[in-house]
This record gives C-alpha cells, sequence and structure tokens, in this order.
C-alpha cells in the first residue's frame, strides 16, 4: 500500500479525521498527564495531545495513546483506519514477513537537513527542563522523557543500525539514562563499542511517526534495520540526516532528537519505573547515561509518550497485535503446518501468554508448535506460558481458551518445561540479585491426537443454526440487561 503520510503531524491530521483526537490542555506534567492517560487507556478512549502543560510554554506538546485502538494502529501500519481487531490481525498475517522481504529495497535516503534542525541546542545550551517531561506513576524514580522512544544505535563492525524503545529518565538538564535489556540488539552495538572505543554512540528520538516506536519496539529481525523496514511498511524510503555528533542517521522530520554518548563504566541510579507487566519490578538499578551534546527539535515539539503500567498500557494493544502476527508468521516461516491463530493477549503485555491454534495434523504437531511459539526471536524474551489449542477454539476469546485447558488438557502429562529461559529484571518472580532467567510452560490443550476421532462430541449446537435461530428470535436478544 502507498503512504499515506510521513510525519507526526500529518499522522494526527489523519487521526483527527476519523474522530480519535482529543486536545486536552493545562494538565499537570506532574502525575496528571500520567494518570489521565491510564483512564484512557482502561476506557479505549482517543489518542490525547496534551498542550499548555502546567510550567510550559504553549506549543511543547504530549501525545499518548497513539496506537490504542484497531483504527489508529490500522492507520499507522499504512493499513487505513477501517479496522476492528479481528480484520487487522487478519490484515497483519503475513505483512512482517513480506515487510521483512522487501526490506532490503528500502534503504534510508540521506539529506542535508529537515524540520527537526527547526531548534537546536548544544554544548552548554543544552536544556532538557525545557519539555514537559511527566512523571507518569506514582512510584517513578524520575521523570522518564524517552517512552514511546526509537533509540538509534550502531553496530561498529557492519554499520547496520538499529532503533529500539529503551526507557530513558531525566537526571538533569543535561543528562538522561539509558536502559537498554542484555541481548537485545541496542545492548549489543553499545557493548561492542565499549569493548572498541569505552564509548558508544546514542540517538534518541523522543517523538516521530509512531511506526517507529511500533518498529522500535517489537523483534525486528537481527541485522536489519528497523529504517529499511519502515521504508518497507510506508512503501517509500525514510529520510535522514546524517549526524556531524554521533555519526547516527537520524529520523529528518522527527519531533526531538537527543544525541551523546554513553561511556564505559559511567552509571547512574534508574527507575524504579512502573513496567509493562504491571509492576514497579526492577527498582533503582545503575544504569549507563548520556551526556546530552545536541538536542534537535520542530517548533512545537511534540513527546510521543508510552508508558507501560498494569495492562492495558498504553502500548499493550500494538504489543498484541504485532506479536500476534509475528508469532504466526515466525511459526508458518519454521515449517509449522496448519497454524490457523496466534494470539498473545495484553494480560500479559503480548509475551508473557501464547495462544496458538493449530489443525493437528501428525502426532507431536502440537508440541511442536507450542515449542517453537514459545522461542523463536519473535517471542523468547520473556514469555511464560504457550497454549496451543485445535482450530475450534477462538484464540481472541479466554473463557474459550480456559475452557479447552481445562477439558483437553491432564495437567500430569499435557505440561512440559523449559527452563532457564530468557527473562529479564522485568519478571516480577525474580528474587533481587537472581540471574534474569525464568521457566516456561507450554500447555498442549488439543484433543489428543491419538483418540482425536473419538474425543466427547463438543455439547454445542451447529453454528449456523445458531445463527438462523438468532434471525428468527432478533427480538429476544435485543433486550439489553444492566451489567
Ligand atoms: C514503548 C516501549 C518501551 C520499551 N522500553 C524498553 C526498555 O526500556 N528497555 C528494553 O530493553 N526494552 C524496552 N522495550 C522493548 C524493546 O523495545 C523490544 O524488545 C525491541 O524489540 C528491542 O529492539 P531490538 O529487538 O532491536 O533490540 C520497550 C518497548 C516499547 C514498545
Amino acid at each position: 500500500m502507498k503512504n499515506q503520510y510521513n510525519d507526526l503531524r500529518q499522522w494526527l491530521e489523519q487521526v483527527k479525521a476519523i474522530g480519535e483526537l482529543a486536545h486536552p490542555k493545562g494538565a499537570d506534567w506532574n502525575l496528571e498527564i500520567g494518570g489521565v492517560s491510564e483512564i484512557d487507556y482502561k476506557k479505549r478512549g482517543p489518542a490525547l495531545l496534551f498542550d499548555e502543560i502546567k510550567g510550559h510554554a504553549k506549543g511543547f506538546r504530549i501525545l499518548t495513546s497513539s496506537t490504542n485502538s484497531a483504527r489508529r494502529l490500522g492507520l499507522t501500519l499504512r493499513m487505513g483506519a477501517d479496522h476492528n481487531d479481528a480484520s487487522l490481525v487478519e490484515q497483519l498475517r503475513g505483512a512482517p514477513n513480506r515487510w521483512a522481504a522487501a526490506a532490503k529495497d528500502f534503504d534510508p535516503v540521506f539529506v542535508d537537513s529537515g524540520p527537526v534542525f527547526e531548534n537546536v541546542m548544544q554544548g552548554d545550551a543544552v536544556d532538557l527542563m525545557k519539555f514537559p517531561t511527566p512523571l507518569w506513576h506514582a512510584l517513578d524514580g524520575g521523570r522518564y522523557i524517552g517512552t514511546g522512544a526509537a533509540v538509534a544505535t550502531i553496530d561498529p563492525d557492519d554499520h547496520w543500525v538499529n532503533l529500539g524503545a529503551y526507557r530513558s529518565m531525566l537526571v538533569d538538564k543535561n543528562h538522561v539514562t539509558m536502559n537498554i535489556v542484555n541481548g537485545k540488539h541496542g545492548r549489543t552495538h553499545c557493548d561492542k563499542w565499549m569493548a572498541r572505543e569505552g564509548r558508544a554512540p546514542v540517538a534518541i528520538h523522543i517523538g516521530m511517526d509512531p511506526l517507529f516506536m511500533i518498529l522500535a519496539g517489537v523483534e525486528v529481525p537481527t541485522g536489519m534495520s528497523e529504517l529499511n523496514y519502515a521504508g518497507a511498511v510506508r512503501g517509500e524510503p525514510v529520510k535522514v540526516v546524517k549526524s556531524t555528533i554521533t555519526g547516527l542517521p537520524l529520523i529528518a522530520d522527527a519531533e526531538i532528537i537527543i544525541e551523546g554518548w554513553i561511556k564505559q563504566g559511567e552509571t547512574t541510579d534508574e527507575g524504579p519505573f512502573g513496567e509493562w507487566p504491571g509492576y514497579y519490578v526492577s527498582g533503582t538499578t545503575q544504569e549507563p547515561y548520556l551526556k546530552v551534546e545536541r538536542v534537535l527539535y520542530r517548533n512545537d515539539p511534540i513527546i510521543l509518550g508510552a508508558p507501560p503500567a498494569k495492562p492495558p498500557h498504553d502500548y499493550s494493544y500494538m504489543r498484541t497485535i504485532m506479536k500476534s502476527a509475528m508469532i504466526f508468521d515466525a511459526l508458518v516461516s519454521a515449517g509449522i503446518p496448519e497454524v490457523k491463530g496466534v494470539y498473545a493477549p495484553e494480560c500479559g503485555g503480548g509475551r508473557m501468554l501464547v495462544i496458538v491454534a493449530i489443525r493437528q495434523r501428525y502426532a507431536g504437531h502440537a508440541r511442536q508448535a507450542g515449542f517453537i511459539a514459545s522461542q523463536c526471536r519473535e517471542a523468547a524474551y520473556m514469555g511464560k506460558y504457550t497454549i496451543v489449542v485445535d482450530e475450534d477454539i477462538d484464540v481472541t476469546n479466554l473463557e474459550e481458551v480456559l475452557w479447552a485447558v481445562c477439558t483437553r488438557t491432564d495437567p500430569a502429562t499435557s505440561i512440559d518445561f523449559i527452563r532457564r529461559a530468557w527473562a529479564s529484571k522485568a519478571e516480577p518472580m525474580l528474587r533481587p540479585g537472581e540471574p534474569a532467567f525464568n521457566s516456561r510452560a507450554v500447555i498442549d490443550a488439543c484433543k489428543p491426537f491419538e483418540w482425536i476421532a473419538d474425543f466427547p462430541r463438543v455439547a454445542e449446537a451447529d453454528p449456523v443454526y445458531l445463527r438462523e435461530l438468532e434471525k428468527k428470535w432478533h427480538g429476544l436478544f435485543d433486550i439489553r440487561l444492566p451489567h
């Protein structure tokens, strides 16, 4: 599909046109923006563009709830706004594989300048306090300027550029933290730089087309730049400017970019922060920080805020939809036949619970699907439960999935475990100081393959007959009962 817009301003126009944008004015950065946004996530409300934020210049804005509806997420993924949850998942099937295959044809285009250069603060002039950075949750250890961020790093050997969504907390007017979990691409890049030069270049995009937040926040294959991937999604290359400070490519029409170097052995207190599993898990730890060399920002800049918390939170919907499609594709690529549905619900943050539906074809098919769905690159990090069900189960309906678990499993034989798997300090069950492993359960909730034909029949009327009855007796079902 042809690109419909390029930057956040055009994205906002599109969202306004579908009636999903609200303009709260006068909110306080101190908990109020976080609180109002939290209400909005739970109500599945509109995108919120906060302005006239207490103590800050008019025009210095924050956007939250950017991708929290099927219509907004569809727009962001260039799939149109005419969507509900099911149609979006359906349209996304196969798309991540197609984008990944097309990415090589969409190298970013280098340009001399762009709107993000409208304002430049450099050296001693850097003052991050200009921006209305929220204190998102009451127990946060600081104000997080980088939540829905896209952090650019580069591999010093083969020069592939990664964009990762990694959080950053304000330390003072010209220092911010950088928190990248072990094993993530940005961390690998920085570790290589540290070993070589004792410092690593970083450019944090703080506001931009939310497509970059999505791609930076999901597991795009190793070695493939999210800049190329975004070009493939848009259908045209991304425009970037080569930084004279860090050498990194900067998205030319971003809203705000913070640049600098993290240095070997230089760390500071970071956290706690309300995290995506729904807890303040990692407490305060020592993390690297950047001395900010330069800040670029557009006139009337917009921070793209995406704070996590107990789900549903700012990006749990996006992650659920993206992960479901990406794990689906990973299973197909790994040669698993007859995959009928994949869903990674928001209650597990799109990671800790993955449900896969298959039409069983051979003995062992269900466990094969379950183990791969648990350990493929798209799902390995911070997974916990993988449930494999038959195709008659709707993977998006947790009642139905748990009915299958209750009725098609024998706990002693239907559950397998993987130990010492890839977790992180965001794992609430990890005791302080323990290494970041967790275990996994693969629950085979499919009818036992060897007696599938004889398995008790489901006691439910034929759905076609039920649809006919619903039409015939429609008046009965129009009566609305109070909840
Ligand atoms: C809004 C948002 C915030 C995130 N914050 C962090 C973070 O602070 N640290 C981290 O390691 N991963 C964080 N993640 C997860 C990573 O961005 C995600 O695992 C991504 O795939 C990392 O990129 P990589 O695969 O290129 O390493 C966040 C994701 C999102 C969507």
